[in-house]
């Protein structure tokens, strides 16, 4: 089972529409493939069509109670998708967490859960920002996806989460493979194509490229395709 986590600081750069488009062409290439909302936004969630209020459980209950079964909480959809929905008390966890011990592990004791063939892929979708959600996340998870988009701060949030991953590695041995996701760029801008350069640069493997919206969906299937291969 590979775990990946789609993750950046930067707000707006495309991770939420990342996370549903690669779940749906994982189900497509009939992939089994769990779609965990991390964010207290819920746009997963609300993206799927589905409203958080009405889910009894959701990610925030798995967090705080431990003995909340994680099959339970997941929705299968009609698209093949299966979902973990989130609400917006999400947001206050990491107040209510904040002297239990442990508090890092608890999406990957919840992960831990699942039998080990249950599915092939699990897609957390991951706030912006940086915090005991986003740490969740990268101990529950063997890769990370970051997508960056044509922004200096996107690129930033490149780089601030590349030394996170490398604190992690060299302090908890928690390896993790990187994907970089350059999305929603157009190439015939001057800015978009140094950006693709650095990043290229910065990053050993060429990037996964989307490059607009009218073409994202071709694109970006056959992009997933070489991703699972
Ligand atoms: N490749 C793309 N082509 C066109 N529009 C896109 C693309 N990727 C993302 N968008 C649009 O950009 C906006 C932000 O995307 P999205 O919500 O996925 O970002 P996010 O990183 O999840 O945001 P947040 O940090 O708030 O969770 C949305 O309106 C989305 O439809
Ligand atoms: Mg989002």
């Amino acid at each position: 089972m590979r775990i990946l986590a789609v993750m950046n600081q930067k707000g707006g750069c495309g991770k939420t529409t990342i996370a549903i488009n690669l779940s749906s062409a994982l189900c497509r290439l009939e992939r089994r493939a769990l779609l965990v909302d991390f964010d207290p936004q819920s746009h997963a969630t609300v993206g799927l069509g589905l409203l958080a209020e009405q889910y009894d459980l959701t990610t925030y209950e798995l967090m705080m109670d431990p003995a909340v079964r994680i099959e339970d909480a997941i929705q299968h959809l009609d698209s093949g998708i299966d979902l973990i929905p989130a609400s917006t008390v999400l947001s206050g966890i990491e107040q209510e967490l904040s002297d239990r011990l442990g508090r890092e592990e608890r999406l990957a004791n919840m992960l831990s859960q699942l039998d080990d063939g249950a599915y092939d892929f699990v897609v957390i979708d991951c706030p912006p920002g940086v915090g005991l959600l986003t740490f969740n996340a990268l101990l529950a998870s063997s890769e990370v996806l970051i997508p960056v988009d044509a922004s200096f701060f996107s690129v930033h949030g490149l780089a601030k989460l590349r030394e996170t991953i490398e604190v992690l590695e060299d302090e908890l041995q928690h390896r993790l493979a990187v994907h970089v996701v350059c999305n929603n760029l157009d190439t015939r801008t001057h800015f978009s194509r140094g950006l693709l350069d650095e990043v290229e640069k910065f990053h050993r493997r060429r990037p996964v490229f989307s490059r607009s919206s009218a073409c994202r969906i071709r694109c970006g299937y056959r992009r997933v395709h070489q991703l699972v291969a």
